[in-house]
């Protein structure tokens, strides 16, 4: 196979975006296309003003300032690119099911089926087509099937390369992994893809396996990551009664060079696109092989992370006497973790939702979240109506703004710039008792006791 000159991706999402625009620089050989069917945000992708590229990672618009417009090109053109390309990554959003058999649990292929079918309608000339979201095990098979049976007699090679970058460090991690996975069954393709990654990824680290184990990996390796965050979680609750500190025991057991120390930090509950959706799909596939214990053991990490976002609303909610009717709760915070403007399953919306329920007013401010994102966010619940959605929170883009005259604070992500705020002007705007609930263990106790706030923290 002759080395790749054209590439396509379809879905210009957090995925895809960043993903593309790290190969693009460093394949300035390479002619990039990434394509959407979302008109605003492939606007928003080619739009001068680098400030106002749809997905916000650090150090992403220096990547899209070098390449764009030399090999990288954004646009909504889906088959005049799927045409052109040697090969296709597919990089559209895969849901989990809100209808049906799998309701809950299984992810929506319905993307995914939609673009193999146009793949397969387009292409007049072999492709490679590589599988970048993630998916179910064996939907590699699915895509195989339905190109060969609805193409135009080309060649289909199928592989399987899932992407491990964490939104808030993308770049990084896009441009030192710790490993590339690429799976197949066609040794050319996969060299062929090898090649792309080899511009900068030296070749001890692209790990080449079976389309299956490339699949499940990526399954594996976020259901492991969850799953420590749960354990921590879950002794957050016992230091809680116990005395112990939760930090105090992460760092003395994260030295164990056996257990490590990432991904111990406790939290309010761990958010984004992928935990929850992947491990309800390890559990969806678990059942559906009738593997009973295997599914209820994994489906715990979810339960558990459930559990502590309710507890943290619970306790706000104990803490305050037992009502929160009509008080103001400020958040600090909305994104499900800090340098993203992503607020997929964040720990925020539960929280909010648990205390609007008690008919509290929440004022919201986060660093990169929009008002217009906050309110789809609790809409999409459907736990109440828009009007009350409206009626009871406020997006504010003043952090001072978000707690004068509050009840309470409440830090629901991590952003750096809650710690440098001037609590003793927040203290003397807000209303006595000023209550903390830090939710990411954030912010210092003693300084904000000092000052004369009554402060929580998780797991302490
Ligand atoms: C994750 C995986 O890390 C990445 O490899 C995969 O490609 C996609 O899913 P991401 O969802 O971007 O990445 O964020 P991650 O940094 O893993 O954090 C996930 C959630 O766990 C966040 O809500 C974070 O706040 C929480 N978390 C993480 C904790 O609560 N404690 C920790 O110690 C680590
Ligand atoms: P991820 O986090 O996996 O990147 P996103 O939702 O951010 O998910 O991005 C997926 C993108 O894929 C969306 O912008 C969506 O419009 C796009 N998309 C979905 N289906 C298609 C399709 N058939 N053709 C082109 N783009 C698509």
């Amino acid at each position: 196979m002759s080395k790749i000159k054209k590439i396509t991706c379809i879905g210009a999402g957090y995925v895809g975006g960043p993903t593309m625009s790290v190969i693009a620089q460093k394949n300035p050989d390479i002619d990039i296309t990434v394509v959407d069917l979302n008109q605003a945000r492939i606007a928003a992708w080619n739009d001068e003003n680098l400030e106002n590229l749809p997905v916000y990672e650090p150090g992403l618009d220096a990547v899209v300032r070098e390449a764009r417009g030399r090999n990288l090109f954004f646009s909504t053109d889906v088959n005049k690119a799927i045409a052109e390309a040697d090969m296709i990554f597919i990089s559209v959003n895969t849901p989990t099911k809100t209808y049906g058999k799998g309701k809950g649990q299984a992810a929506d292929l319905k993307y995914i089926e939609l673009c193999a079918r146009q793949i397969a309608e387009v292409a007049t000339s072999d492709k490679i087509v590589v599988e970048k979201s993630t998916l179910p095990v064996r939907t590699a098979e699915a895509l195989k099937s339905i190109l060969d049976h609805t193409g135009n007699g080309v060649n289909f090679h199928i592989l399987s390369n899932p992407e491990f970058l964490a939104e808030g460090t993308a770049i990084t991690d896009l441009h030192n992994p710790d490993r590339v996975l690429i799976g197949g069954e066609s040794a050319e393709a996969i060299e062929a893809l090898v090649q792309v990654y080899e511009a900068w990824v030296p070749r001890e680290r692209i790990l080449t396996t079976n389309l299956w184990s490339s699949e499940l990996s990526k399954l594996v390796a976020n259901a492991f990551l969850a799953q420590r965050v749960s354990s921590i979680n879950a002794i957050s609750e016992l230091c809680e009664v116990t005395g112990a500190n939760v930090e105090e025991v992460s760092k003395a057991i994260g030295q164990d060079s056996r257990i490590g120390s990432k991904f111990l930090k406790a939290s309010v509950g761990f958010g984004g696109s992928c935990f929850q959706k992947d491990i309800l799909n390890l559990v969806y596939i678990a059942r559906s092989y009738n593997l009973r214990e295997v599914a209820d053991y994994w489906e715990q990490v979810i339960l558990l992370n459930d559990h502590q976002k309710t507890r943290f609303a619970e306790k706000i909610i104990q803490t305050m006497y037992n009502t929160v009717n009509g008080k103001h709760v400020g958040f600090l915070g909305w994104a499900f973790k800090k340098d993203t403007n992503d607020t997929r399953e964040s720990a925020a919306i539960y929280v909010a939702d648990h205390l609007l329920a008690e008919e509290a007013n929440v004022v919201v401010y986060d660093p990169k979240v929009t008002a217009e994102q906050i309110y789809k966010d609790l809409d999409y619940l459907g736990t109440r109506s828009p009007e009350d959605n409206r009626r009871l929170v406020r997006v504010v883009n003043d952090p001072y703004e978000a707690l004068s005259g509050a009840h309470a604070a409440a830090v629901l992500t991590e952003w750096d710039e809650f710690k440098t705020y001037d609590w003793t002007r927040i203290k003397e705007d807000m209303k006595r008792p000023s209550f903390v609930f830090d939710g990411r263990k954030l912010l210092n106790r003693l300084e904000l006791e000092t000052l004369g706030f009554a402060y929580y923290a998780i797991g302490e």
